[in-house]
């Protein structure tokens, strides 16, 4: 069960979890810009959107079967995880309530760069938070070990 789990759990991160943070990065570059009108594409960013939000809530899977694991694993008191949900909940608040309703305002009225060099910054830290959940996952600090 554990097994299972622990790998339902890592197989979504990778393909959850892993795609949003290229196509966050990603779309920067090609939503349109009245700044730098040349070189991009308003289907691509389109999709890139839709791909934010499709995967968005599919990334969901993650941190509930992280909790699944961790109840069954008895561990559910331990500091990681307390500091890996809040961790999650900040990144998911950062993409669905920042990152994806900026990225709509853009392709419905793009500006002259403000609001990409915005999204940039927020896709920035949102990746940054990824990676520290994934530390906090390898290193496990306050765990029991068990
Ligand atoms: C609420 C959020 C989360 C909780 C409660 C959680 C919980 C857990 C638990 C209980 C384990 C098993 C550790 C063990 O067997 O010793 C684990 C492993 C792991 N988690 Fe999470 N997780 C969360 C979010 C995430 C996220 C967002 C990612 C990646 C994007 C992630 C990636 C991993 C990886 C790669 C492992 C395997 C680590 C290893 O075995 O060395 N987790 N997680």
């Amino acid at each position: 069960m554990e097994s299972l789990l622990l790998t339902i759990h890592v197989v979504a991160g990778i393909l959850f979890v892993g795609p949003i943070a290229v196509v966050t990065s990603l779309f920067p570059r090609y939503a349109p810009s009245i700044a730098a009108p040349t070189g991009r594409s308003l289907d691509v960013a389109h999709m890139l959107h839709r791909i934010t939000r499709v995967y968005g809530l599919l990334a969901m899977t993650v941190p509930v079967v992280g909790l699944l694991l961790a109840a069954v694993q008895g561990r559910m008191g331990e500091v990681w995880i307390s500091a890996a949900l809040v961790l999650t909940i900040l990144a998911g608040g950062l993409l669905a309530l920042v990152i994806s309703p900026m990225q709509g305002e853009t392709l419905e009225s793009p500006d002259g760069g403000v609001r990409l060099r915005r999204i940039g910054m927020t896709t920035g830290l949102f990746n940054v938070l990824w990676v520290s959940v994934v530390v906090l996952m390898i290193v496990r600090p306050g765990s029991s070990g068990a």
